[in-house]
C-alpha cells in the first residue's frame, strides 16, 4: 500500500471516529500510543501512514485513508455541507462515523428519500458523478397518473425537458400490480431531472426514492435517517 507521511496525532484522529486531535495529544502524553512498537509520547512525530503499526491503548489502528457511509436520506434534509434554513444530511451522521471534510457525493431534493454516499473521497465522487463514467442510478418513483406504454420509447430516446435540457436515454421499469410505480434507470444527474422527465410526460411525481448507484444497493434494513460505515469492498461496487 502506498504510505503517506503524516503527525501521528492526525493519524489517530482521522483513523478512530470520536477521537480529536487533542484527544490523541492526550493518548500520547500518557503514553498510550505506539510506533511500530516502541512508545511514542511526542504528537509532533511523522509516520508513515499505510505502513507503520500505530497502536493505542493496546489496540491496532488500521489505515483507512478515506471513510464511506451509505445514509437512508429522509425527507427535510438537503444535500450540501452548509444550509442556513434546512437541516443537512451532515447532521444524520453519528458522531462515531462524523468526520471533518465529510461531504455528499451528488444530491437528492429535500423532499426525495433514499440512498446518498458521503464521504471524504473526492475523487471517487468525481467519478461517480461523471456523465462520463455512466454509473447508472435508480430511483423508485409513485405517481400522480399510471404509467403509460410509449414512457418507454420516450426514455429511450432521450427526453427533452424543460428548459431545453435532452435527458441521456434512460430506462423505466414497470412495477406489477401497481401501475402507479415504476423504476426509473438515469446516467445522469440533472436538477430535478426525474420530476421533469414525467413532467413532461404530462404526469407527476408524488414520491422518489433513490435505491440504487452502481451496484450499490440501499440495505433494505437501514432506517430512513440512518447511517451505515461502507467496506471498500462494497464501494467497489459503484463504479
Ligand atoms: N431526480 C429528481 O427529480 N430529484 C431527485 O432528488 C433526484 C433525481
Amino acid at each position: 500500500m502506498k504510505s503517506e507521511i503524516m503527525r501521528v496525532d492526525k493519524y489517530i484522529s482521522n483513523q478512530l471516529n470520536g477521537v480529536s486531535r487533542k484527544d490523541a495529544k492526550a493518548l500520547c502524553r500518557k503514553g498510550e500510543v505506539l510506533v511500530n512498537g516502541s512508545v511514542v509520547r511526542d504528537s509532533d512525530e511523522k509516520i508513515a501512514a499505510g505502513k507503520d503499526t500505530v497502536t493505542v491503548q493496546g489496540e491496532n489502528v488500521a489505515y483507512k485513508k478515506y471513510v464511506y457511509i451509505m445514509l437512508n436520506k429522509p425527507k427535510g434534509y438537503v444535500c450540501s455541507t452548509k444550509d442556513g434554513k434546512s437541516p443537512t444530511v451532515l447532521e444524520l451522521v453519528p458522531p462515531e462515523l462524523y468526520k471533518t471534510g465529510l461531504f455528499p457525493a451528488g444530491r437528492l431534493d429535500k423532499d426525495t428519500e433514499g440512498l446518498v454516499l458521503l464521504t471524504d473521497d473526492g475523487e471517487l465522487a468525481h467519478k461517480m458523478l461523471s456523465p462520463k463514467s455512466h454509473v447508472e442510478k435508480k430511483y423508485y418513483v409513485e405517481l400522480e397518473h399510471p404509467v403509460q406504454d410509449y414512457y418507454i420509447n420516450e426514455f429511450e430516446k432521450g427526453l427533452e425537458i424543460d428548459g431545453g435540457d435532452v435527458c441521456l436515454p434512460a430506462r423505466i421499469e414497470f412495477i406489477a400490480g401497481n401501475d402507479k410505480t415504476c423504476y426509473v434507470y438515469l446516467k445522469e444527474g440533472m436538477y430535478h431531472q426525474v420530476k421533469r422527465m414525467f413532467d413532461k410526460l404530462s404526469n407527476k411525481v408524488v414520491f422518489l426514492k433513490r435505491v440504487k448507484i452502481g451496484g450499490l444497493e440501499l440495505n433494505p434494513n437501514l432506517a430512513l435517517g440512518q447511517c451505515l460505515e461502507l467496506l471498500h469492498k462494497d464501494v467497489e461496487k459503484i463504479l
